[in-house]
């Protein structure tokens, strides 16, 4: 009796794949009382396929918190990423904040400009805009599998700095306007302290300056498949050895070939949908939205190994 039901409840799981390489849509289970049979397929797809989109779940903080925490601990619990402020009046184009989410729609991997990066991040939808407003998934395993050898070989032992700083002011965010809107998302001027935690003036708004920029190799060897991947995105920049503008050429070349059909996977939000994304393989960006509609989402964070997350030049 037991095993026909756990069967009954395996089987109502429907895991599809996307036509993409990387992406399936989960149905059929409710993540805020899932069985440890629907975990374990759900944790397979998770590291098969990079980003799972499941419909209509409508998850309370507490219930998407412990949903990220069936991969690993937290580092951020569930932090509201919307252009809406309490009031119910939206940010505007210069808000600090918004230069952030405008940020967001750049390819990119979460926090790797941060000392342990991120395993995996999960957005849901709260409000959502009529057009517009999508996230994008790449799929950077298999863009490092479509590389040519002689790219392969060029990259395969260089290394970038990552830096949160770099790449805001690449889309016109001076350092004191990412400290601003930094301290007003996360209640911290510094990227790299927990949200809330004080910085104690350490803060140092531009990435020349930040005391340590994390480094890491152009290609992650995935800590859980082995698979390699490319790590690259818009915190990426200055390779060793390579001079700023080289650096930049390449790291820009990379993206634009990575990030293209069949490595691409896109999702429109309906309210309630959930998305978990593997921040090792894949890279993740927002499509725009209309100004004057509201978005809001929350965003938990699943912080990665130390022992395989860690940047080279932080001991
Ligand atoms: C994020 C992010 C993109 C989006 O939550 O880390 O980049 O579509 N979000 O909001
Ligand atoms: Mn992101």
């Amino acid at each position: 009796m037991a095993e026909v039901s756990a069967h009954a409840r395996e089987a109502a799981v429907a895991i599809e794949a996307t036509d993409a390489t990387l992406g399936a849509v989960v149905r059929g289970v409710r993540l805020a009382a899932m069985t440890d049979d629907e975990w374990n397929a759900i944790h397979a797809a998770f590291l098969d396929r990079g980003v799972l989109v499941f419909p209509g779940q409508f998850l309370t903080d507490a219930e998407q918190m412990d949903f990220g925490r069936r991969f690993g601990e937290l580092m951020i619990e569930s932090q509201p990423f919307s252009n809406e402020r309490a009031d119910g009046s939206l940010r505007g184009r210069e808000d600090p904040v918004m230069q952030l989410f405008r940020g967001n729609e750049s390819w990119h991997t979460d926090s790797s400009f941060q000392p342990v990066s991120a395993k995996a991040s999960i957005l849901s939808a709260r409000k959502v805009p009529a057009t517009g407003g999508e996230t994008e998934w790449a799929d950077m395993r298999a863009a490092y599998e479509a590389l040519d050898d002689g790219t392969r070989e060029r990259i395969a032992s260089l290394c970038a700095h990552h830096s949160l700083y770099y790449s805001q002011q690449r889309i016109g965010a001076a350092g004191d306007v990412t400290a601003k809107g930094l301290a007003e998302l996360h209640g911290t001027a510094r990227p790299g302290s927990a949200a809330g935690e004080d910085d104690g003036g350490a803060s140092m708004p531009g990435y020349r300056q930040e005391q340590v920029v994390p480094l890491r190799p152009l290609v992650k060897v995935h800590p859980e498949t082995g698979r390699p991947a490319l790590y690259i995105g818009r915190h990426a920049h200055d390779i060793p050895g390579l001079s700023e503008e080289e650096s930049r050429l390449l790291l820009e070349e990379l993206v634009e070939f990575g990030c293209q059909p069949p490595r691409v996977y896109g999702h429109h939000w309906q309210v309630g949908d959930v998305v978990i994304w593997d921040n090792r393989r894949v890279l993740h960006r927002a499509r725009p939205w209309p100004p004057s509609e509201a978005r809001a989402m929350h965003h938990t964070r699943v912080a990665g190994d130390p022992a395989t997350e860690t940047a080279l030049n932080v001991h």
